[in-house]
């Protein structure tokens, strides 16, 4: 899609005036007169658009009247007659809503109208509306054949001097919008009743607006369309994974990828809106007034995904009929999902459901599902049972601390039926929460309240296919949501309206990151993530991004600092008011972080939580949680991140630079000086598998790179004042300068290593040839202690350090890689993108290519296991930095730098980013590093300073070491 508009056509009776009524009355009137034959308002509609004449011979043919053509031309002209009369008083005030602005909207764009209607009346009625100063041309309808013959449209193009393929039509009747369509031209359905012809269908003119016309307009980005194929049924853990990797989200609703008419038994449709949450109590042998006495778990939502089908009162889905195929589409490019379910009900009978389903991400709380039934047999009785529903709950628990309990959260509140719609609402049984859903449909249903369900029935017989359309909206207390579900059902618009615009909403997204490279199957896999990670949060400063994202249960749905230091930078670089979001969400609960600081026995500064979904500390287990104290710093990384590769100031005074500074201070205080420098101790690095250490090298380097900002920004004197404003002085500023000049590392000499920690080569090295297969992941196998003792690490830990703040010393970086590449298990999913970043940048391409090919099955190919439970965001988040960080070399922190290696494992890998609202086009091939920018540009590749002319690539040549 991607129109040049340089026209607007437009009809006019129920495109830009309402004049149906008059017709129809006039016909009716005169035929009554002349017959005596009154007319079924049912016929109204084969009139539409067609012909004053031939309009006339539908409605007597319609009513089995036989006239010759000399009365059928009087009539027809007393009809007109009396049909001027009816129109006499027409003025302004009768020009349908939007009209006006549109024809603004199109006149400041250049966008020549031409009128194409089957009136005669039209010149008369554009005066009287006063909008005929908007019309560059009026075709004259008696110049050529009727609608739907496209000549209408095809003259007025002409006339235009346009060509057909830039222009758009406007039409209310299904046979303007074929003439549009056979004109060659975008089709436009306007008006209550969709059109399912029509490219796209609005209720009202108001809905094409500045933004939809520019969506229209988008160019091509140049990024083939992906879309991920499934065909596979053979598992119900397939199905269950599949539900994962289908799951649609739109950063606050996520809706997993069940099926709408069920599998029959052992259903558990998943819905979570992002940060709605419950308590659950947390029971310790040995407890602490320190510890969380709760902990939160993300809820699933009521659930409005069940639309039960039954033909010939049988139930069609996989339980009761037999699955003959199944077909799964993911249209990475378009934001929907398409699903056909062969069903075999009995020998040779078989029901075809079509399911098309997307989360909106212009409207936030609607979730649409559109189903398609087919039978190859005649005269089925179809019955569709819709609901909306109380969630299911899944019974039994699990040790693994990577799921969720399994208890149920929410009680009902109350329901609302009415004729066209129905709402449900529900509460969280202890943090009292509530959230409502809504639902309507295409067709007219009855809506009953069973139990504590809302069903609506719809019942037809199947003759050809059966089309119904669900609409279902989501809203929770805790987003601050003014609007109840029920104005929200009253507001919506049909399908293909909102399809539109998911479209152009994917098209942008696509276009702002356009990553690429030279393997078709990894571009389809990082296309998967992208879209995922791009729909997983970020819209709102309220929530984050939990280490599932809204695609499942997994880890409670907590925050982590999965979010800043894996996935935020793909929003800084692409879409920076998503990544301003996630961190707006960390300052709106640093009140939660000051507190946790206090628990932690530090008096100053804030601390932020381990894993939260409100800001408050929930972490059970100390020593691989609230010891994280990097967390602080990998906030203040991701601020400072956002900050160089946008300027924006003013998120830097609001939000930015005072939790930059209460972070700081906390692990100053935290911290302590001796005659050896300034330590952290009693941490936990970032991996897991070494808990409570002095002077871990991951939280030391980014603690202070964390001290160096703070000191940086307060030389400028409106953030000095702001550091005083939030509560410090000048010697605070030397503590944090002392500090971060102090800070202590050590190199091992042995291994001329960056050693882990203080302790950390000291400790036995474990052997993982002897850590069988089936012990995998350790933590689910092994007492923490037997873990911690030994040198082994769950993920990338000393290394992530390096690769986030690049060492001076090659030889240690390699060193180092090797060191502790040797002893990881990669038991976290968020060890493998990091070392393979280390890889592409010290030039061993195999172990990088390795790892990218690795990380990139871990949930599509379900390579871990529990895909089921959510998708592994922050590995996502890590594809992404992996042609980031590493095959691009980028660097961003004192300010943005490139140091691409030349490239051996693709052929090409391109992609554009954001920089100071600029885009910046990136191509690297084998030994040739492009760059391109709209703008003058000045960018850092290695040590040199590339000044870029405006829309020009410029190459640079990559050296090899
Ligand atoms: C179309 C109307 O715009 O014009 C039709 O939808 C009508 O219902 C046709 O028959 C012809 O109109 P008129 O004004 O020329 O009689
Ligand atoms: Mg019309």
């Amino acid at each position: 899609m991607s129109l040049k508009i340089q026209a607007a056509l437009f009809d006019l009776d129920g495109v830009l005036t309402s004049t149906t009524e008059q017709h129809f009355q006039a016909w009716q009137m005169k035929i009554k007169e002349v017959f005596n034959v009154d007319v079924d308002p049912k016929y109204e509609t084969l009139t539409r658009g067609v012909s004053r004449v031939e309009s006339l011979r539908i409605l007597l043919n319609a009513v089995n009247i036989q006239a010759d053509e000399q009365t059928i031309q009087t009539i027809a002209h007393e009809k007109n007659e009396l049909y001027k009369e009816l129109i006499e008083h027409f003025d302004e005030s009768h020009l349908l809503e939007g009209v006006t602005e549109l024809l603004q909207l199109l006149k400041r764009k250049g966008i020549k109208c031409a009128l194409c209607s089957a009136s005669k009346n039209g010149p008369t009625l554009l005066k009287a509306l006063k909008i005929e100063d908007y019309f560059d041309l009026v075709i004259d309808p008696s110049s050529g054949p009727g609608k739907p013959d496209p000549y209408l449209f095809l003259e007025a193009a002409r006339r235009l001097n346009v060509e057909p393929q830039a222009c758009i039509g406007f039409e209310d009747a299904i046979s303007g919008v074929k003439a549009i369509q056979s004109a060659g031209m975008f089709a436009i359905g306007v008006g209550f009743e969709p059109l399912d012809f029509a490219d796209v269908h609005v209720y009202s003119l108001t809905k094409i607006d500045a933004a939809f016309l520019e969506g229209l307009t988008r160019e091509d980005h140049g990024v083939p369309p992906q879309t991920l194929i499934h065909d596979d049924h053979s598992s119900f853990e397939q199905l269950k994974v599949d539900e994962t990797l289908f799951a649609l989200s739109n950063g606050v609703i996520g809706f997993k990828g069940s099926f709408a008419e069920g599998y029959g038994k052992d259903d558990l449709p998943q819905t979570f809106i992002n940060g709605f949450y419950n308590f659950i109590p947390y029971h310790y042998e040995e407890n602490s007034i320190h510890f969380p006495q709760v902990g939160q778990t993300m809820v699933n939502v009521l659930d409005g995904s069940a639309m039960h089908v039954f033909v010939n009162q049988h139930p069609v889905d996989l339980t009761h009929c037999r699955l003959v195929s199944l077909h799964r589409e993911y249209r990475l490019h378009e934001g929907c999902t398409q699903r056909v379910a062969v069903y075999e009900i009995e020998k040779n009978h078989i029901i075809t459901i079509k399911e098309e389903r997307l989360v909106s991400r212009s409207t936030p709380h609607l979730i649409v599902m559109s189903l398609n039934i087919e039978s190859n047999h005649q005269h089925d009785e179809l019955l569709i049972k819709s609901m909306i529903r109380l969630p299911q709950v899944k019974q039994g628990s699990s040790m693994d601390p990577r799921l969720a309990k399994s208890i149920s959260h929410l009680e009902f509140v109350s329901s609302n039926l009415h004729e066209e719609g129905a709402t449900l609402r529900a509460k969280t049984m202890a943090s009292h929460l509530e959230c409502e859903i809504g639902m309507t449909h295409s067709h007219k249903g009855n809506y009953r309240l069973e139990n504590e369900s809302v069903v609506a029935e719809f019942k037809t017989t199947l003759h050809q296919a059966f089309h119904l359309t669900k609409y279902v909206v989501l809203k929770a207390s805790h987003l601050d949501e003014e609007v109840s579900c029920l104005s929200l059902l009253s507001d919506l618009q049909p399908y293909s309206y909102y399809k539109t615009i998911q479209r152009f909403d994917f098209h942008s997204f696509v276009s702002a990151h356009r990553v690429m490279t030279s393997r078709e199957d990894i571009n389809l896999a990082l296309h998967f993530n992208l879209t995922h990670l791009y729909g997983s949060g970020g819209v709102h400063p309220h929530i984050q991004i939990g280490a599932k994202g809204i695609s499942g249960e997994g880890y409670e749905g907590h925050y982590f600092w999965d979010t800043e230091i894996y996935m935020l930078p793909f929003f800084a670089l692409t879409h920076p008011t998503q990544a301003k979001n996630l961190l707006a969400y960390r300052h709106h609960t640093l009140g939660f972080a000051k507190e946790e600081a206090r628990k932690l026995g530090v008096n100053r500064g804030a601390k932020i939580p381990w894993r939260t979904i409100n800001g408050q500390e929930a972490s059970p287990y100390y020593p691989a949680g609230s010891a994280q104290v990097h967390i602080n710093s990998d906030i203040a990384y991701a601020i400072n991140q956002v900050y160089v590769l946008t300027h924006d100031d003013h998120f830097m005074k609001t939000i930015g630079f005072e939790l930059m500074v209460e972070t700081a201070i906390f692990l100053l205080d935290y911290g302590h000086f001796n005659e050896t420098g300034f330590h952290l101790d009693g941490v936990t690095g970032p991996d897991e598998y070494t808990a409570i250490v002095n002077d871990n090298a991951y939280t030391n380097k980014m603690a202070q790179f964390h001290f160096n900002r703070v000191v940086h920004f307060a030389q400028r004197p409106e953030y000095r004042v702001l550091f005083e404003h939030i509560g410090y002085t000048q010697d605070d500023l030397d503590e944090l300068k002392k500090a971060a000049d102090h800070m202590y590392f050590m190199i091992d000499k042995q291994h001329h290593v960056l050693a882990q920690d203080s302790t950390f080569l000291s400790k036995k090295v474990l052997d993982l040839t002897t850590i069988p297969k089936d012990k995998r992941p350790m933590l689910l196998h092994y007492h923490p202690l037997f873990i911690y003792k030994h040198q082994v690490l769950k993920q990338a830990d000393t290394i992530l350090g390096c690769v986030l703040l690049p060492l001076e010393d090659q030889e240690v970086f390699k060193n180092s890689l090797h060191y502790y590449l040797n002893i990881t298990t990669h038991d976290s999913s968020l060890s493998k993108a990091i070392y393979g970043i280390a890889a592409y940048r010290l030039r061993e391409d195999t172990l990088g290519q390795e790892a990218f090919e690795d990380i990139l099955k871990i949930d599509l190919k379900n390579a871990r296991h529990h895909t089921q439970h959510g998708l592994h965001l922050a590995n996502i988040g890590g594809s992404y930095l992996l042609v980031m960080y590493g095959l691009f070399g980028l660097v961003i922190n004192e300010d943005v730098s490139f140091h691409p290696q030349p490239l051996t494992t693709f052929e090409f890998v391109s992609s554009r980013i954001q920089i100071q609202g600029q885009w910046l086009d990136l191509r690297l091939e084998r030994e040739m590093f492009s760059l391109r920018s709209e703008v003058l540009m000045s960018v850092r590749v290695g040590q040199d300073t590339i000044k870029l002319i405006p829309n020009t690539w410029t190459m640079v040549k990559v050296s090899k070491p």
